[in-house]
Protein backbone atom coordinates (compact mmCIF):
# COMPACT_ATOMS: atom_id res chain seq x y z
CA UNK A 1 0.00 0.00 0.00
CA UNK A 2 1.31 3.47 -0.77
CA UNK A 3 0.07 6.55 1.25
CA UNK A 4 -0.04 9.86 -0.47
CA UNK A 5 3.24 10.88 0.99
CA UNK A 6 4.58 8.73 -1.38
CA UNK A 7 6.03 6.24 0.91
CA UNK A 8 5.12 2.50 1.39
CA UNK A 9 3.22 2.00 4.34
CA UNK A 10 3.89 -1.52 5.35
CA UNK A 11 0.80 -2.14 8.49
CA UNK A 12 -2.54 -2.39 8.20
CA UNK A 13 -2.65 0.66 9.49
CA UNK A 14 -4.35 3.12 6.70
CA UNK A 15 -3.24 6.88 6.69
CA UNK A 16 -4.74 9.36 4.50
CA UNK A 17 -2.93 12.80 5.06
CA UNK A 18 -4.98 16.32 3.83
CA UNK A 19 -3.43 18.58 1.90
CA UNK A 20 -1.83 20.41 5.23
CA UNK A 21 -0.02 17.12 6.35
CA UNK A 22 -2.91 16.37 8.78
CA UNK A 23 -4.42 13.12 9.15
CA UNK A 24 -8.23 13.47 8.91
CA UNK A 25 -10.21 13.11 11.77
CA UNK A 26 -12.74 10.83 10.86
CA UNK A 27 -9.03 8.29 11.02
CA UNK A 28 -8.55 8.61 14.38
CA UNK A 29 -5.76 5.83 15.61
CA UNK A 30 -4.33 5.74 18.83
CA UNK A 31 -1.08 5.73 20.01
CA UNK A 32 -1.79 2.38 21.97
CA UNK A 33 -3.40 1.08 18.74
CA UNK A 34 -0.29 2.46 17.06
CA UNK A 35 2.54 0.40 19.34
CA UNK A 36 0.94 -2.84 18.88
CA UNK A 37 0.38 -2.40 14.93
CA UNK A 38 3.76 -1.63 14.51
CA UNK A 39 4.95 -4.82 16.12
CA UNK A 40 4.88 -6.44 13.37
CA UNK A 41 8.07 -4.58 12.48
CA UNK A 42 9.73 -6.67 14.66
CA UNK A 43 9.29 -10.66 13.53
CA UNK A 44 10.06 -12.16 17.01
CA UNK A 45 8.68 -9.19 19.29
CA UNK A 46 7.97 -10.39 22.46
CA UNK A 47 5.30 -7.74 22.98
CA UNK A 48 8.48 -6.20 25.73
CA UNK A 49 8.63 -2.78 23.50
CA UNK A 50 5.49 -2.33 22.99
CA UNK A 51 4.66 -2.42 27.11
CA UNK A 52 7.85 -0.21 27.05
CA UNK A 53 6.61 2.10 24.92
CA UNK A 54 3.10 2.13 27.09
CA UNK A 55 4.21 2.83 30.53
CA UNK A 56 5.94 6.22 28.50
CA UNK A 57 2.52 6.91 27.76
CA UNK A 58 1.23 6.64 30.71
CA UNK A 59 3.89 9.09 32.43
CA UNK A 60 3.74 11.23 30.19
CA UNK A 61 0.06 11.99 31.31
CA UNK A 62 0.75 11.88 34.45
CA UNK A 63 3.98 14.66 34.23
CA UNK A 64 1.66 16.83 31.56
CA UNK A 65 -1.25 17.04 34.37
CA UNK A 66 1.10 18.32 36.53
CA UNK A 67 2.57 20.51 34.09
CA UNK A 68 -0.67 22.28 33.19
CA UNK A 69 -0.93 23.17 36.95
CA UNK A 70 2.11 24.80 37.08
CA UNK A 71 1.21 28.22 38.30
CA UNK A 72 -1.87 27.22 40.46
CA UNK A 73 -0.28 24.53 42.74
CA UNK A 74 3.44 24.56 44.32
CA UNK A 75 5.32 22.99 41.77
CA UNK A 76 7.55 25.70 40.22
CA UNK A 77 10.44 27.15 41.12
CA UNK A 78 13.96 25.15 42.56
CA UNK A 79 13.96 21.96 44.35
CA UNK A 80 16.52 21.96 47.35
CA UNK A 81 18.93 20.49 45.48
CA UNK A 82 21.43 20.59 42.51
CA UNK A 83 22.13 17.94 40.31
CA UNK A 84 25.77 15.80 39.61
CA UNK A 85 26.32 18.20 37.40
CA UNK A 86 25.55 21.25 39.33
CA UNK A 87 22.61 22.27 38.09
CA UNK A 88 20.07 23.30 40.03
CA UNK A 89 17.09 20.84 40.06
CA UNK A 90 13.74 22.26 39.57
CA UNK A 91 10.41 20.64 41.46
CA UNK A 92 9.55 19.73 38.32
CA UNK A 93 12.40 18.08 37.26
CA UNK A 94 12.40 15.98 40.32
CA UNK A 95 8.62 15.17 40.09
CA UNK A 96 9.16 14.38 36.22
CA UNK A 97 12.04 12.00 37.28
CA UNK A 98 10.15 9.96 39.50
CA UNK A 99 7.03 9.72 37.79
CA UNK A 100 8.70 8.38 34.94
CA UNK A 101 11.26 5.68 37.00
CA UNK A 102 8.09 4.58 38.46
CA UNK A 103 5.98 4.20 35.72
CA UNK A 104 9.43 1.48 34.44
CA UNK A 105 10.18 -0.22 37.53
CA UNK A 106 6.23 -1.00 38.32
CA UNK A 107 5.77 -2.68 35.28
CA UNK A 108 9.12 -4.40 35.56
CA UNK A 109 9.77 -3.67 31.68
CA UNK A 110 13.13 -2.70 31.85
CA UNK A 111 16.55 -4.11 33.64
CA UNK A 112 18.19 -0.47 33.87
CA UNK A 113 17.56 3.41 33.86
CA UNK A 114 19.66 6.10 33.14
CA UNK A 115 18.19 9.61 33.81
CA UNK A 116 20.20 13.32 33.53
CA UNK A 117 18.43 14.16 37.22
CA UNK A 118 20.47 10.76 38.93
CA UNK A 119 24.00 10.54 39.69
CA UNK A 120 24.53 6.99 38.45
CA UNK A 121 22.42 4.24 36.61
CA UNK A 122 19.65 2.34 38.05
CA UNK A 123 19.19 -1.27 38.24
CA UNK A 124 16.15 -2.67 38.22
CA UNK A 125 15.50 -5.93 39.84
CA UNK A 126 12.11 -7.35 39.65
CA UNK A 127 9.91 -9.48 41.94
CA UNK A 128 11.37 -12.44 41.97
CA UNK A 129 14.81 -10.56 42.64
CA UNK A 130 15.75 -10.97 38.81
CA UNK A 131 16.87 -8.93 36.08
CA UNK A 132 14.95 -10.72 33.35
CA UNK A 133 14.21 -7.93 30.91
CA UNK A 134 16.05 -7.24 28.06
CA UNK A 135 15.85 -3.15 27.25
CA UNK A 136 17.28 0.24 29.31
CA UNK A 137 15.81 3.24 29.01
CA UNK A 138 18.07 6.68 28.97
CA UNK A 139 16.29 9.84 29.55
CA UNK A 140 16.08 13.54 30.27
CA UNK A 141 12.94 13.60 32.42
CA UNK A 142 12.34 17.04 32.28
CA UNK A 143 14.07 19.04 29.26
CA UNK A 144 14.02 22.90 29.05
CA UNK A 145 13.50 23.23 32.98
CA UNK A 146 14.26 26.93 33.18
CA UNK A 147 11.14 27.52 30.93
CA UNK A 148 8.80 26.23 33.41
CA UNK A 149 8.36 29.73 35.58
CA UNK A 150 6.94 31.50 32.49
CA UNK A 151 4.88 29.27 30.95
CA UNK A 152 7.10 28.14 27.92
CA UNK A 153 6.80 24.59 26.63
CA UNK A 154 9.07 21.90 28.21
CA UNK A 155 9.40 17.90 27.04
CA UNK A 156 10.81 14.36 28.10
CA UNK A 157 13.27 13.04 25.86
CA UNK A 158 13.88 8.93 26.20
CA UNK A 159 16.31 6.54 24.36
CA UNK A 160 15.61 2.46 24.70
CA UNK A 161 18.49 0.32 24.01
CA UNK A 162 19.14 -3.61 24.21
CA UNK A 163 21.59 -4.41 27.39
CA UNK A 164 24.43 -5.95 26.37
CA UNK A 165 25.15 -7.87 29.65
CA UNK A 166 23.47 -11.47 29.99
CA UNK A 167 19.85 -11.37 31.36
CA UNK A 168 19.55 -12.11 34.62
CA UNK A 169 22.44 -10.51 35.93
CA UNK A 170 22.54 -6.50 37.15
CA UNK A 171 23.26 -4.40 34.37
CA UNK A 172 26.74 -3.05 34.25
CA UNK A 173 27.41 1.05 32.72
CA UNK A 174 28.32 -0.60 29.53
CA UNK A 175 25.07 -1.25 29.12
CA UNK A 176 24.47 2.31 28.93
CA UNK A 177 27.62 3.78 27.45
CA UNK A 178 26.41 1.94 23.41
CA UNK A 179 26.90 4.62 20.63
CA UNK A 180 23.61 6.15 19.86
CA UNK A 181 23.61 3.74 16.42
CA UNK A 182 22.58 0.44 18.84
CA UNK A 183 19.26 2.55 19.90
CA UNK A 184 16.10 0.56 19.42
CA UNK A 185 13.58 3.26 20.13
CA UNK A 186 13.80 7.28 20.88
CA UNK A 187 11.56 9.86 21.09
CA UNK A 188 10.10 12.71 23.51
CA UNK A 189 6.91 14.73 24.48
CA UNK A 190 6.73 17.76 24.56
CA UNK A 191 4.21 20.21 27.07
CA UNK A 192 3.36 22.64 24.49
CA UNK A 193 0.03 24.19 23.27
CA UNK A 194 -0.66 20.52 23.02
CA UNK A 195 0.86 17.71 24.32
CA UNK A 196 2.44 15.38 22.10
CA UNK A 197 4.32 12.23 21.99
CA UNK A 198 6.80 11.63 19.21
CA UNK A 199 8.89 8.91 18.49
CA UNK A 200 10.78 6.29 16.50
CA UNK A 201 11.45 2.91 16.75
CA UNK A 202 13.61 3.41 13.32
CA UNK A 203 10.49 2.79 10.71
CA UNK A 204 9.97 7.17 10.29
CA UNK A 205 8.87 9.28 12.88
CA UNK A 206 5.52 9.51 14.10
CA UNK A 207 3.82 12.29 16.54
CA UNK A 208 0.09 11.52 18.14
CA UNK A 209 -1.69 14.54 20.12
CA UNK A 210 -2.99 14.07 23.71
CA UNK A 211 -6.18 14.97 23.80
CA UNK A 212 -6.93 15.92 27.24
CA UNK A 213 -10.55 15.35 27.72
CA UNK A 214 -10.14 12.08 27.03
CA UNK A 215 -6.54 11.59 28.18
CA UNK A 216 -5.91 9.79 24.88
CA UNK A 217 -2.96 10.24 22.51
CA UNK A 218 -4.15 10.35 18.77
CA UNK A 219 -2.32 10.18 15.57
CA UNK A 220 -1.88 13.46 14.46
CA UNK A 221 1.28 13.38 12.68
CA UNK A 222 2.20 10.66 10.92
CA UNK A 223 5.80 9.93 9.21
CA UNK A 224 7.15 13.52 10.01
CA UNK A 225 9.99 14.54 7.66
CA UNK A 226 12.01 17.59 7.73
CA UNK A 227 10.54 20.09 4.68
CA UNK A 228 13.51 20.18 2.03
CA UNK A 229 14.68 23.35 2.74
CA UNK A 230 15.14 25.48 5.99
CA UNK A 231 15.18 28.49 6.99
CA UNK A 232 14.97 28.75 10.50
CA UNK A 233 18.44 29.09 12.67
CA UNK A 234 18.34 28.24 16.69
CA UNK A 235 20.90 28.98 18.66
CA UNK A 236 21.71 30.94 22.07
CA UNK A 237 23.60 34.28 20.47
CA UNK A 238 24.04 35.88 23.89
CA UNK A 239 26.94 33.56 23.71
CA UNK A 240 28.36 34.27 20.72
CA UNK A 241 31.64 36.17 21.38
CA UNK A 242 32.43 32.53 23.35
CA UNK A 243 32.10 30.75 19.90
CA UNK A 244 34.62 29.28 17.87
CA UNK A 245 35.47 30.74 14.76
CA UNK A 246 33.45 28.69 12.52
CA UNK A 247 30.26 29.26 14.18
CA UNK A 248 30.71 32.80 14.28
CA UNK A 249 31.31 33.08 10.62
CA UNK A 250 28.37 30.66 9.89
CA UNK A 251 26.06 33.10 12.22
CA UNK A 252 27.09 35.84 9.79
CA UNK A 253 26.21 33.67 6.83
CA UNK A 254 23.23 32.95 8.38
CA UNK A 255 22.10 36.69 8.77
CA UNK A 256 23.55 37.47 4.67
CA UNK A 257 20.84 39.03 2.51
CA UNK A 258 21.64 36.51 -0.87
CA UNK A 259 19.53 33.93 -2.03
CA UNK A 260 17.00 32.55 0.47
CA UNK A 261 19.09 34.23 3.15
CA UNK A 262 18.46 35.84 5.93
CA UNK A 263 17.21 33.25 7.59
CA UNK A 264 15.05 33.74 11.06
CA UNK A 265 16.65 33.29 14.43
CA UNK A 266 14.12 31.03 17.00
CA UNK A 267 15.47 30.21 19.93
CA UNK A 268 12.92 29.07 22.73
CA UNK A 269 15.72 27.30 25.16
CA UNK A 270 14.26 23.73 25.02
CA UNK A 271 16.33 21.36 23.24
CA UNK A 272 12.68 19.45 22.79
CA UNK A 273 10.58 21.94 21.47
CA UNK A 274 13.07 24.54 19.05
CA UNK A 275 13.87 20.61 17.42
CA UNK A 276 9.84 19.62 17.23
CA UNK A 277 9.59 23.40 15.06
CA UNK A 278 12.65 22.92 12.74
CA UNK A 279 11.64 19.35 12.32
CA UNK A 280 7.97 20.95 11.32
CA UNK A 281 9.28 24.14 9.55
CA UNK A 282 12.90 23.24 8.43
CA UNK A 283 15.79 24.55 10.26
CA UNK A 284 18.70 24.07 12.31
CA UNK A 285 19.84 24.02 16.34
CA UNK A 286 23.38 24.77 17.37
CA UNK A 287 24.77 24.17 20.84
CA UNK A 288 28.12 24.47 19.71
CA UNK A 289 31.60 23.93 22.57
CA UNK A 290 32.55 27.50 23.87
CA UNK A 291 34.79 28.80 26.47
CA UNK A 292 32.19 28.82 28.72
CA UNK A 293 31.26 25.00 27.98
CA UNK A 294 34.44 23.78 26.60
CA UNK A 295 32.58 20.37 25.82
CA UNK A 296 29.14 21.74 25.18
CA UNK A 297 25.99 22.07 27.01
CA UNK A 298 24.10 19.51 26.05
CA UNK A 299 24.00 15.51 27.13
CA UNK A 300 25.05 12.96 24.63
CA UNK A 301 22.94 10.14 25.96
CA UNK A 302 20.18 11.71 26.83
CA UNK A 303 19.39 14.43 24.62
CA UNK A 304 21.51 14.51 21.49
CA UNK A 305 21.24 10.58 20.74
CA UNK A 306 17.70 10.36 20.80
CA UNK A 307 17.45 13.74 19.30
CA UNK A 308 19.53 12.46 16.44
CA UNK A 309 17.85 9.49 15.92
CA UNK A 310 14.75 11.11 15.16
CA UNK A 311 16.43 13.59 13.17
CA UNK A 312 17.87 11.29 10.67
CA UNK A 313 14.52 9.01 10.90
CA UNK A 314 12.99 12.19 9.43
CA UNK A 315 15.76 12.48 6.82
CA UNK A 316 17.85 15.77 8.81
CA UNK A 317 20.94 15.21 10.40
CA UNK A 318 22.62 15.28 13.72
CA UNK A 319 26.77 15.96 13.97
CA UNK A 320 29.04 17.33 16.68
CA UNK A 321 30.57 19.57 14.22
CA UNK A 322 33.52 17.09 12.83
CA UNK A 323 31.19 13.15 13.29
CA UNK A 324 27.62 11.49 13.25
CA UNK A 325 26.69 11.50 16.39
CA UNK A 326 25.04 8.60 16.41
CA UNK A 327 28.57 6.59 16.00
CA UNK A 328 30.40 8.40 19.12
CA UNK A 329 31.50 5.87 21.58
CA UNK A 330 29.98 7.33 25.04
CA UNK A 331 32.51 7.25 27.55
CA UNK A 332 30.66 8.52 30.46
CA UNK A 333 26.79 8.63 31.53
CA UNK A 334 26.81 12.62 31.73
CA UNK A 335 28.88 13.28 28.80
CA UNK A 336 28.33 16.34 26.84
CA UNK A 337 29.22 17.17 23.30
CA UNK A 338 28.98 19.66 20.93
CA UNK A 339 25.26 19.61 19.04
CA UNK A 340 24.17 20.65 15.31
CA UNK A 341 20.96 19.33 14.08
CA UNK A 342 18.15 20.10 11.80
CA UNK A 343 18.32 20.24 8.02
CA UNK A 344 20.29 17.73 6.23
CA UNK A 345 22.28 20.40 4.11
CA UNK A 346 22.05 23.06 6.89
CA UNK A 347 24.29 20.86 9.11
CA UNK A 348 26.73 19.86 6.39
CA UNK A 349 27.22 23.68 5.98
CA UNK A 350 27.88 24.16 9.80
CA UNK A 351 30.35 20.84 9.40
CA UNK A 352 31.99 22.95 6.62
CA UNK A 353 32.24 26.20 8.64
CA UNK A 354 34.18 24.11 11.23
CA UNK A 355 36.49 22.53 9.17
CA UNK A 356 37.52 26.06 7.71
CA UNK A 357 38.19 28.00 10.63
CA UNK A 358 39.14 24.95 12.85
CA UNK A 359 42.52 26.66 13.70
CA UNK A 360 41.57 29.73 14.03
CA UNK A 361 40.68 30.89 17.66
CA UNK A 362 38.16 34.08 17.36
P1 LIG B 1 17.69 20.80 30.78
O1 LIG B 1 16.53 21.67 31.16
O2 LIG B 1 17.30 19.35 30.63
O3 LIG B 1 18.92 20.99 31.67
O4 LIG B 1 18.14 21.18 29.29
C1 LIG B 1 18.31 22.50 28.90
C2 LIG B 1 19.13 22.49 27.65
C3 LIG B 1 18.33 22.45 26.36
O5 LIG B 1 17.06 21.97 26.41
C4 LIG B 1 18.33 23.89 25.90
O6 LIG B 1 18.26 23.96 24.52
C5 LIG B 1 19.60 24.41 26.44
O7 LIG B 1 19.87 23.70 27.61
C6 LIG B 1 19.50 25.86 26.77
O8 LIG B 1 20.72 26.29 27.23
P2 LIG B 1 21.08 27.86 27.32
O9 LIG B 1 20.20 28.40 28.39
O10 LIG B 1 22.53 27.85 27.67
O11 LIG B 1 20.82 28.46 25.97
MN1 LIG C 1 17.63 18.85 28.60
MN1 LIG D 1 16.45 18.08 32.09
Amino acid sequence: MTSDTGRTETTGIQITKSSDNQITMNQLITLGEFIIDRQAHFPYSTGELSSLLNSIRLAAKVVNHEVNKAGLVDIIGAAENENIQGEQQQKLDVFANKVFIQALINREIVCGIASEEEDSYINVVGKDKGNNNKYIVLMDPLDGSSNIDVNVSVGTIFSIYRRISPVGKPVTEDDFLQPGVNQIAAGYVIYGTSTMLVYTTGHGVNGFTLNPALGVFYLSHPDMFFPDKGKIYSINEGNYRHFPKGIKKYIKYCQEEEGDRPYTSRYIGSLVSDFHRNMIKGGVYLYPNSSRYPNGKLRLLYECNPIAFLAEQAGGKASNGKQRIMELKPEELHQRVPFYVGNKCMVEKIEKYIKKYDRERT
